[in-house]
C-alpha cells in the first residue's frame, strides 16, 4: 500500500498521464468532439495479497529476486511485465511459459474469496499445488492445472492426513517475472519454479528441521482445477497411474481428465518426475486413506484420489525436481522423458538460474526482440501497457506440433483454441503481422484438424473441439492469413474446402445442455435455416448472433475463394455475405428514450415476422446461449458487418446519424456505456468512424479508452483476456492502426509512441512508425492526426491496405496535433463494397 503513496507523490508533478487526461477532454469538449464531456479515471485497486510489480507502472520496481540484476540489463523488457497484469478480472496466467509453449507451470490455489481460478491463480486462498498445465485469460470454467507438486513437512510420509484435501496458506505474496516464479508457503518451504516448452522445473528450500520434521513432496496424481462457481463445467480426475523408480528417485504416470468447458470428453497427459537425490521413503494414498508403500498403483474408475508422498533426509535443505508431460496417446511416459531432455540439457538440469535464462532468451527472441523503441523517451505507464499486452499475446495457441499432436501426419498442430470467437478479430491479425511463423503453423494446424475429424475447431482444449459461441470464425482467421500472403506450407485449396466445409455442413447434432437447439460443437449450427431463410429464426438459440456471424463468415469465404480464382463461389458467398439484411428491421426502435431512433437487427419468429416479445435492442437479456444474442446486445451485433458498411450506412440514414449512434455506443460523451469494453464484440466498433470521414473521433475515444479502461496491475484488463484477444487489441490502439479481420484493411488511430521499430518479424519486413510532434513542449500527448505519410507518400485515405505497409517494410510517420483536425473529410474512406 505504502508504495503506491509514495510513489503517487513523486509521480504527479511530473506525469503526462494525468493531465493529459483532463486537458483533452478539455479539447474534447472544446472543439465539439462530445457535447458532454464526463472525465472520470478509477486508480488501481490496490491488492495487499501482491507484492512484486504490484503498481509497477513506471517498470522501475522489479521484484528482488536471487538473480540480482544479471537478468535486467540483459533484457531491458523484463521490467516492463508484470506477470500478474490481469490476473483479477482478466484471468491471466500468473506462472511461467515460453511463447506459444504447451507447459504453463504455476500455482494452483482453492478458497479464493475472489472466485474460481481460471488459470490456477488468485493472491489469496490456499496453495494445492504448483502443476504444469494452464490456460490463460478464459472465461467459461477453469481448466487443466494438472501434474502438480506440493512441499510439506511432517514427521513421516505415512503420517501426513490424506483424508482431506492438502493446501497451505501463503507466508507473503507471491513474487515474480517472465520465466521465474516464487511462492513462500506458511508451512515455511519456498517453492520456486521455472519452466520450458513441455517440462517444468522446481526448487524447493525447506526450512532447518526440528521436532522429528522430514521434507515430503505429496505428487496427487488427481489433481486438477475446479470450477466451484459453474459446477455443471467442472473438470472432473477419471483415473490415474504412477510407478515410482526402485531408486526412489524418480516417478512415471498419468492421469485422465474429463468434463470442462469444451465438452465431456476425455483427456490424457502423462508425465515423467525425477528428483535431484532420491527419496529415502514413499508412502501413497488413495481414496483419502494412506496405504503401504507400492512402488505401483492404478486407480479405477469412481475414486477420488491418488497419490504418492516422497520422504526425504530431514537435512535436505535445498531440493529440486524436474518434470516432464506429454499429450502422446501411445508412449507418453516415454515422450514425456524425452521431453525432458529435449528442453533441459544433461549438465543444467536442474539448474533454476540457466532454466530462467532460456526461457527469457526465447520471450527474447520470438516476441520482445521485434520492437525497438528508445523507452526512456515514452511515456513509462504506455511502455507498461504495450509490454504487457505483447506478452499476452503468445501464450496461446499452444504449439503441440510433433510427438504432442494426437496423430501423426507430419502437419503443425495447435491447441488450446480458447476461443476463435475472441481471438480471430485481432489476436490472429497480430500473430500474422508479427510472428507469421507461427500464424502460418496455426493455420496449417485448423486444416489440418478439419482433414481429420471434419471440421475446424471455434474452441478447442484437450484435443478436443468444443464450443462455437457465434459462427465458424476459423473462416474468418483463414481468409486473414490468405490476404496478408501468410503462405509458407499452407494448402489454400485444402484451406477453402476447410472453410466450404463450414459453410455448407450442417455438423451432427451433439446435445448440449446449455442450449439443445442445434450443435455448439463445431461448424454452424442450424445451418439448414442459414440456407433455406438466409437467416436464422428464433426457433434457435443466437438467432441474431448466428445470423451476424455466419454473414461475416461467409465473407470470409468470398475473400478467399476470390483469390483463389473461383469465381462463381466468390459471388455466392458474397452475395450471403449480405444475409444479415435480412434481419434489418428498419422500425425496430428502442424503449430507451435517449435512443430516439429507428432501425436495428432483430430476431425473427419462425413465420418471417420481427420478434416482439423480450426484444429491445439495448437490451440481451440473458445474453447467453439460449438467447437471442451471445454477450452483446443487438445495437453492438448491428455495427459488425464491416464488408457492408455502405448498406449500413444506407439504412441508418446520414452522416451525422451514423456518428450519433456510434457516439451513444460509449459514456465518453454522455448516457451510460451502451458497449462492453471488455467483450470482443465490440472490438471494432471504436474505428468505424473512419466510414464517415471522422477518425478524429475514433483518436479520441480510443485514447479514452486506453486511458480509463485499461490500467496496470492485476486489475489492468477490463475484461477477461481471452487467450490474449484483449491484449491485442490494446497493442493495435498503442501502434496506432487496427485490422479489420479477414480484410487487408488496417484502420487508423493515433499512435502513442515517439518512434517503434519493428524488426526480425519472419516473412515480413522492418517497419518503423513515427509519431511526430506526439508530445507538446509542456509534455502533453497530442492525440489527434494531423496527416499520415507512408513511405514518404502522403495518405489520400484515412485507412491503408497490408500491402501498403507490410509487404516491402519501410515508414509510416503520423503527424500530431494537439487539438482533433477534419484532417480525413476530403479523403477516401474504407472500402464499403466488395466485388467479385
Ligand atoms: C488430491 O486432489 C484431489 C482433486 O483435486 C482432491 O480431491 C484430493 O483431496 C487431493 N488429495 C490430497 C491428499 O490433497
Ligand atoms: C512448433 O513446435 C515444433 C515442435 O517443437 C517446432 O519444430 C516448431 O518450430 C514450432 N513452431 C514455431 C513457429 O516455432
Ligand atoms: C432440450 O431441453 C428442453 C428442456 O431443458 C427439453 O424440454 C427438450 O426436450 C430438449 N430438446 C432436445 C432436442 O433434447
Ligand atoms: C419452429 O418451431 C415450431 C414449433 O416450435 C415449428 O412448428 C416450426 O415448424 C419451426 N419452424 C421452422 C422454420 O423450423
Amino acid at each position: 500500500m505504502w508504495k503506491l503513496t509514495l510513489f503517487l507523490a513523486i509521480w504527479v508533478p511530473i506525469s503526462f498521464c494525468f493531465v493529459i487526461l483532463e486537458d483533452e477532454f478539455l479539447y474534447l469538449h472544446k472543439n465539439g468532439i462530445c457535447n458532454k464531456p464526463q472525465f472520470h479515471y478509477e486508480a488501481d485497486n490496490s491488492e495487499e495479497e501482491f507484492a512484486v510489480f504490484y503498481n509497477n507502472w513506471d517498470g522501475l520496481q522489479l521484484p528482488e529476486t536471487r538473480f540480482g540484476d544479471q537478468f535486467t540489463s540483459k533484457y531491458s523488457f523484463l521490467k516492463w511485465v508484470d506477470v500478474f497484469y490481469g490476473t483479477l478480472g482478466g484471468h491471466m496466467f500468473s506462472g511461467t511459459a515460453v511463447p506459444f509453449g504447451m507447459c504453463k507451470m504455476g500455482v494452483d490455489v482453492i478458497n479464493s474469496k475472489k472466485g474460481d481460478a481460471y488459470s490456477g491463480f488468485q493472491p489469496d486462498g490456499e496453495v494445492v499445488g504448483v502443476s504444469l498445465l494452464h490456460e490463460s485469460g478464459t472465461g467459461g470454467a477453469p481448466t487443466y492445472g494438472v501434474v502438480s507438486q506440493l512441499p510439506m513437512i511432517a514427521s513421516s510420509a505415512s503420517s501426513v492426513d490424506v483424508t482431506r484435501q492438502i493446501s497451505f496458506k501463503r507466508k507473503s505474496p507471491d513474487v515474480a517475472h517472465i520465466g521465474y516464479y516464487k511462492v513462500e508457503l506458511d508451512n515455511g518451504v519456498d517453492i520456486e519454479f521455472s519452466s520450458k516448452d513441455r517440462s517444468g522445473l522446481y526448487e524447493y528450500t525447506f526450512p532447518e528441521l526440528k521436532d522429528n520434521g522430514k521434507p515430503i513432496i505429496m505428487v496427487n496424481v488427481s489433481q486438477h482445477l475446479h470450477s466451484f462457481g459453474r459446477p455443471w463445467w467442472t473438470q472432473n480426475f477419471r483415473s490415474g497411474q504412477i510407478k515410482v523408480s526402485s531408486d526412489l528417485k524418480s516417478y512415471q504416470g498419468k492421469v485422465t481428465i474429463n468434463g470442462g468447458w469444451t465438452d465431456p470428453g476425455e483427456w490424457t497427459v502423462s508425465f515423467f518426475g525425477k528428483f535431484d537425490k532420491p527419496a529415502r521413503k514413499v508412502a501413497t494414498f488413495r481414496n483419502g486413506r494412506t496405504l503401504p508403500f507400492l512402488r505401483r498403483m492404478q486407480s479405477y474408475s469412481g475414486e477420488s484420489d491418488i497419490g504418492v508422498l516422497f520422504e526425504f533426509d530431514e537435512d535436505t535443505t535445498v531440493l529440486k525436481s524436474h518434470v516432464g508431460i506429454s499429450f502422446n496417446k501411445n508412449e507418453g511416459v516415454k515422450v514425456a522423458a524425452q521431453n525432458l531432455l529435449d528442453d533441459y540439457p544433461e549438465d543444467s538440469q536442474f539448474d533454476l538460474t540457466w532454466s530462467v535464462a532460456s526461457a527469457l532468451e526465447s520471450w527474447n527472441d520470438k516476441l520482445f526482440k521485434k520492437f525497438e523503441m528508445n523507452v526512456n523517451e515514452e511515456d513509462p505507464l504506455i511502455i507498461s501497457k504495450l509490454y504487457n499486452s505483447l506478452y499476452g499475446t503468445h501464450l496461446m495457441p499452444t504449439n503441440k506440433s510433433g510427438a504432442e499432436a494426437p496423430w501423426d501426419n507430419g502437419e503443425p498442430y495447435y491447441d488450446d483454441w480458447f476461443t476463435l470467437w475472441d481471438t480471430f478479430r485481432c489476436l490472429h491479425p497480430l500473430i500474422n503481422i508479427i510472428s507469421q511463423d507461427h500464424g502460418a503453423e496455426m493455420v496449417r494446424s485448423l486444416i489440418d484438424i478439419w482433414e481429420v475429424e471434419g471440421f475446424m475447431p471455434d474452441g478447442r482444449s484437450g484435443d478436443r473441439s468444443g464450443r462455437t459461441q457465434g459462427g465458424s470464425n476459423s473462416d474468418i482467421m483463414l481468409a486473414d492469413a490468405f490476404i496478408k500472403n501468410v503462405h509458407q506450407g499452407i494448402d489454400w485449396e485444402k484451406g477453402f474446402q476447410a472453410m466450404y466445409t463450414n459453410a455448407e455442413v450442417e455438423p451432427p447434432y451433439i446435445e448440449d445442455p446449455m442450449a439443445n437447439d442445434s450443435t455448439n460443437k463445431f461448424g454452424r449450427g442450424a445451418l439448414k435455416e442459414w440456407l433455406e431463410l438466409g437467416y436464422i429464426t428464433r426457433n434457435y438459440s443466437r438467432s441474431v448472433t448466428r445470423t451476424m456471424e455466419y454473414s461475416y463468415n461467409d465473407f470470409a469465404l468470398y475473400i478467399v475463394a476470390k483469390g483463389l480464382g473461383k469465381k462463381d463461389l466468390a459471388k455466392t458467398y458474397l452475395e450471403r455475405s449480405k444475409n444479415w439484411r435480412n434481419i434489418w428491421n428498419p422500425n425496430a426502435k428502442s424503449v430507451n428514450i435517449h435512443y430516439d431512433y429507428t432501425g436495428f437487427v432483430q430476431p425473427r419468429n419462425s413465420d418471417g415476422t420481427f420478434a416482439q416479445h423480450r426484444y429491445d435492442p439495448f437490451t440481451c437479456f440473458g445474453c447467453y446461449w439460449r438467447d437471442d444474442e451471445y454477450e452483446g446486445k443487438p445495437v453492438e451485433y448491428g455495427w459488425t458487418v464491416p464488408f457492408d458498411m455502405k448498406t449500413l450506412l444506407e439504412y441508418i440514414g446520414s452522416k451525422a446519424m451514423f456518428e450519433k449512434r456510434l457516439d451513444d455506443m460509449y459514456a465518453f460523451c454522455g448516457h451510460e456505456n451502451v458497449v462492453d469494453i471488455g467483450n470482443e464484440p465490440s472490438f471494432l466498433t471504436p474505428y468505424l468512424y473512419a466510414y464517415i470521414n471522422r477518425q478524429d473521433k475514433t483518436s479520441a475515444l480510443v485514447d479514452w479508452i486506453i486511458n480509463t479502461k485499461f490500467k496496470t496491475g492485476p486489475r489492468g484488463l477490463p475484461g477477461n483476456s481471452d487467450a490474449g484477444a484483449m491484449q491485442a487489441w490494446l497493442t493495435f490502439a498503442l501502434l496506432g492502426f487496427y485490422p479489420v479481420a479477414g480484410t487487408d484493411i488496417y484502420l487508423l488511430t493515433s499512435p502513442k509512441v515517439n518512434y517503434l521499430k519493428l524488426k526480425s518479424m519472419p516473412n515480413v519486413p522492418d517497419i518503423e512508425i513515427f509519431a511526430h510532434n506526439l508530445y507538446s513542449e509542456f509534455g502533453v500527448r497530442n492525440n489527434f492526426i494531423e496527416k499520415v505519410v507512408i513511405n514518404d507518400k502522403e495518405l489520400d485515405k484515412n485507412w491503408f491496405r497490408h500491402s501498403e505497409l507490410f509487404e516491402h517494410g519501410g515508414t509510416i510517420e503520423y503527424y500530431m496535433s494537439e487539438k482533433p483536425l477534419d484532417w480525413d473529410s476530403d479523403k477516401e474512406c474504407p472500402p464499403q463494397e466488395f466485388s467479385v
